[in-house]
């Protein structure tokens, strides 16, 4: 899968200090980021600097056990070491089909003497940003442990634009704000910031597989500083762990101009490889649903008059799809079950269909159509029991011959006391990643941990929601209109979004409290802007009839060689140009603001013209 890989030098240091508060510093390839690290009086710390511009002043680092809180005190730096890689892979889907991995690294070990317990900080510098994690080696007296907190702090050097949206442990289904820093309380991230220069920073973590999400909360003391807030477990436990242990990587992307955020891959780059040998049945593609309906209320999910899944309707979207070349057809609301979804426990069958679906009927139809069937699991927060049906699921949907599943997990957290965003559903989102893959499915998970780049080493981990999508037009006061000029700078940088465009029918609601603040253009806009390998054409089939706009959803590809971004503006205004094979395709979108934009399109070919 790799292409070419070249390994630039190693170098290895190898040096006791004796100075007070050393340092040492690392840059990134192009000498413009710069990294230092500081011990300071026995604690370590870090500083980062970009150009001539002091970005995070001198911060703290660590990890404090809960049994033995002193333990950050009194390090030593014991070891150094230094290497550099420039290495190409390519992703098996994504927004560019060859990614550069180019970074300088600096391996860090701090002891304290006798009894040698060692903590080693591993920083990279990249051109786009910087990335840092802790490892615990084996070593004798330290096996299980226990985390309190982790100390990881960033301190601002100005009162920075800040675009954010609140700490929640179980959702990050919010609309964005926007204030200076120090009117933060607590955050969620992906948190973006620019400076007055117009520097861009983007605060994230990357390879989240076995430990607490990280929240951003304001310190007691200094209204510029934020630190690492870990979400517990019910015992106030942030992380359980066991040695060897190695952390998420803290990431902070860094660029002078915010058009560059959307283009990085800091975070897949920071993922391992792809562990999935057969990757014939990983297909990104653009899907179409019993959903909508749903939302809207024309009709419902549990059995009865309106109900949505039937076998009748199903066979409409499966003709509706075929002919308008959508490969995909998500059916929510078939399995029995759903009567106790958001009553206080839900309880499913996630094997067993509703009188009115017959399953294998409509599998086979759209299968003859050309079709193919995304199955739905939704747990409602009931995780212990989709646990003990869940292998039956996933192989049950693969005897069908599906291989897509959407999952879900919208409601209260069973048992009580865990997090959506805890180490202990962490745990659990990864283990339905393993397993989907066992049975060779690809998954869209809805009420997910963020995404942190795990989608390089699990591609099937293909799109999630974890954010503010198209539902909430159906039912609540809407999404304003810029709300998705802020998601490629936030949002979208952590991952693929299950955002679910495409509503053509804006005025939907007879009773008019509700419609999506759009225009049609913008919804066809978005298939270019919001990156998902899972792309939702979300209206009714009905809705979408004898209406020329939807050849550009048909047309529109959901796997692409380049992305370039060009004129934006934070919350204004986006233009994204993505390239797949030699088509580009333009996506512009602004907000409430109407706006000529001119943009430079130096990159197509000369003598070309484009439509
Ligand atoms: C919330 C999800 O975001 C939505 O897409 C789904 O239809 C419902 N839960 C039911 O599972
Ligand atoms: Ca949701």
């Amino acid at each position: 899968m790799s292409a070419r890989i070249y390994i630039l030098s190693l170098i290895a240091v190898l040096f006791i200090s004796c100075s007070k508060d050393p340092t040492k510093n690392l840059s990134s390839p192009d000498g413009k980021i710069v990294l230092q690290f500081i011990l300071h009086d026995g604690q370590p710390q870090y500083a980062v600097s970009f150009g001539d511009e002091k970005l995070i002043l001198p911060s703290s680092l660590g990890l404090r056990f809960e049994d033995n809180p002193d333990w950050l005190t009194g390090l030593r730096l014991h070891n150094v070491t230094e290497r550099s890689s420039d290495t190409s892979w390519a992703p098996v889907w994504g927004t560019d089909s060859l990614i550069r991995d180019h970074f300088n690294e600096l391996q860090i070990e701090l002891n304290r003497g006798n009894p040698r317990q060692k903590l080693l900080l591993i920083f990279r510098a990249y051109n786009d940003g910087i990335a840092f994690r802790y490892l615990m080696p084996a070593q004798p007296g330290l096996d299980e442990f226990q985390l309190s907190s982790e100390e990881t702090a960033f301190r601002f050097s100005d009162n920075l634009s800040a675009w954010w949206i609140p700490q929640d442990f179980e959702s990050y289904e919010h609309t964005y704000r926007h204030t200076p820093v120090s009117q933060i309380k607590a955050v969620n991230t992906p948190l973006t910031l620019q400076s007055k220069k117009g520097t861009v920073i983007s605060i994230h973590e990357a390879a989240l597989t076995d430990y607490a999400a990280m929240t951003l909360a304001k310190d007691e003391d200094d209204s510029l500083q934020l630190n690492c807030a870990l979400v517990p477990w019910p015992d106030g436990i942030k992380v359980k762990g066991e040695t060897s242990f190695r952390s998420p990587w803290r990431t902070i992307m860094i660029a002078d101009n915010a058009a560059r955020l959307p283009e990085s891959h800091l975070i897949e780059n920071l993922n391992e490889p792809n562990k999935i040998d057969d990757i014939s049945w990983i297909k990104p593609m653009k899907y179409v649903g019993i959903w909508w309906g749903m939302h809207i209320n024309k009709y419902t999910w549990h059995r009865g008059p309106f109900h949505g899944a039937t076998t009748a309707h199903a066979k409409k979207y499966v003709d509706f799809a075929s002919a308008h070349h959508i490969p995909g057809l998500l059916i929510e609301g078939w399995n029995v079950g759903w009567e106790s979804w958001l009553s206080g426990k839900n309880v499913q069958n996630y094997t067993l269909p509703y009188k009115d679906f017959d399953l294998s009927y409509v599998v086979d139809y759209a299968r003859s159509k050309g079709v193919n069937i995304i199955g739905h699991h939704e747990s409602g927060g009931n995780v212990p029991q989709y646990e003990s049906q869940m292998k039956a699921a996933f192989a049950f949907y693969k005897n069908l011959g599906i291989h897509a599943v959407k999952t879900g997990y919208a409601g209260k957290m069973y048992p009580q006391g865990q997090h959506h965003h805890g180490q202990w559903m962490v745990r659990h989102y990864r283990r339905v990643v393993e397993e989907a893959a066992r049975n060779q499915i690809m998954l869209d998970v809805h009420e997910p941990i963020k995404p942190t780049g795990i989608r390089r080493t699990w591609p099937n981990m293909m799109t999630r929601e974890g954010v503010r999508g198209m539902e909430y037009n159906a039912w609540s006061e809407g999404n304003p209109p810029e709300h998705t000029t802020i998601l490629p700078f936030t949002r979208m940088l952590a991952g693929p979004l299950d955002y679910t465009p495409g509503i053509f029918n804006l005025k939907f609601d007879p009773k008019g409290k509700h419609r999506v603040y759009t225009t049609l253009a913008k919804q066809l806009a978005l298939y270019v802007v919001l990156y998902s390998p899972l792309q939702m054409a979300a209206d009714l089939p009905e809705n979408y009839e004898n209406r020329p706009a939807f050849k550009f959803i048909e047309d529109v590809p959901v796997n692409w060689d380049e992305t370039r971004a060009l004129s934006c503006k934070i919350g204004d205004y986006v233009s994204l140009a993505r390239r797949s094979g030699k088509d580009w395709y333009l996506g512009v979108i602004t907000d409430e603001h109407p706006r000529k934009l001119s943009l430079a399109l130096s990159f197509l070919a000369k003598g070309k013209t484009y439509l």
